[in-house]
């Protein structure tokens, strides 16, 4: 890590100023905050005045930021100071931020800062065409393709101090340059291309799940369409068939009287069988049961006791 000062007083102009749009840009930024935060707005504005500035921020700039927004301007210096995204130093044309962090450290990004050194000279140096620059920093988030470098807006990655010095050979010279792995690798994708995921039924589906899916859901998506259809049908017929009876009940009780009582609506009654058998008839009414009496025969009835002798008396 880099010590983070400002420029020395001789690089340093002795006034900033924001250009007409750039101004009007930093009042849409602060009207994004409450009244009485405009404060929040401090790191746009930073931002703004180093991509104004040739890519790094003057100690004018710092000053001018404060009073545009009621700030102390030591608030400001810590906060331009803190981040690493501020360059307080002026810096080339091509700004090299080389990762100097354990995985690219690794991978031989000693190597790298040794060809800056040689290529370019000490960090926080320009060369002499204004055309590079360097500054070691931490872990830029692409250690899977370590070592790596930033220059400008861009990443270089798989860096060999070959590669690397052919890199800023173009770029001094304005050659077009290829961003990203400077090897035959996509991404992020391991060395030498992809070792897994090759097997091209895993992205046509055939083997996901048990057996043939494809045609275990066509035969439920057809099962359901059936059994939507029979729904249906169902139903229609009930709403046809009630439609049908309030029709008939609307037409009146006479369509009702012409109807044939059906037969089995008044169950014969049953007829003794044999006359000498009691009737069932004298279980149903009490004149039914009267009528069986009179017609039992009088033998039925006990015979008279003769009276006794009065000698037996
Ligand atoms: S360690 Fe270099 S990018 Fe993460």
């Amino acid at each position: 890590m880099s010590v983070r000062r400002l420029a020395p007083d001789q690089v340093q102009p002795t006034s900033f100023a924001f250009t007409a749009a750039n101004e009007n840009w930093a009042d849409q930024q602060i009207a994004k905050y409450p009244e009485g935060r405009q404060a929040s707005a401090v790191i746009p504005l930073l931002w703004k005045a180093q991509e104004q500035h040739d890519g790094w921020v003057p100690r004018a700039a710092i000053e001018t930021i404060a009073r545009k927004l009621a700030m102390a301007p030591m608030r400001v210096m810590e906060i331009a100071t803190f981040y690493t995204m501020f360059n307080l130093q002026p810096v080339g044309e091509h700004f090299i931020q080389l990762c100097g962090t354990t995985p690219c450290a690794l991978r031989g990004a000693e190597a790298l800062k040794k060809v800056c050194e040689d290529v370019i000279g000490p960090q926080s140096t320009v060369t002499a065409d204004g055309k590079l620059s360097w500054l070691e920093v931490e872990c830029l988030g692409a250690c899977c393709n370590a070592p790596m470098a930033q220059v400008n807006f861009d990443y270089y990655e798989d860096l060999t101090p070959e590669n690397f010095r052919a890199l800023l050979d173009d770029l001094r010279h304005g050659r077009p340059t290829k961003p990203g792995p400077q090897v035959e690798r996509s991404g992020s994708e391991p060395l030498g291309g992809g070792e897994t995921l090759k097997d091209p039924a895993l992205y046509d589906g055939t083997v996901i799940g048990a057996g043939d899916w494809q045609a275990r859901i066509t035969e439920q998506r057809k099962a359901a369409a059936e059994a939507a259809a029979a729904k249906a049908a169902a139903e229609a017929a009930a709403k046809a068939e009630a439609e049908a009876a309030a029709a008939a009940q609307k037409a009146g009780p006479t369509d009702v009287k012409a109807a044939p009582a059906p037969e089995a609506a008044t169950p014969a009654r049953p007829q003794p069988s044999d006359a000498q058998q009691p009737s069932s008839r004298a279980q149903d009414t009490p004149s039914a049961a009267s009528d069986a009496i009179k017609d039992t025969p009088a033998k039925a009835a006990p015979p008279k006791r003769a009276a006794k002798p009065k000698s037996e008396e």
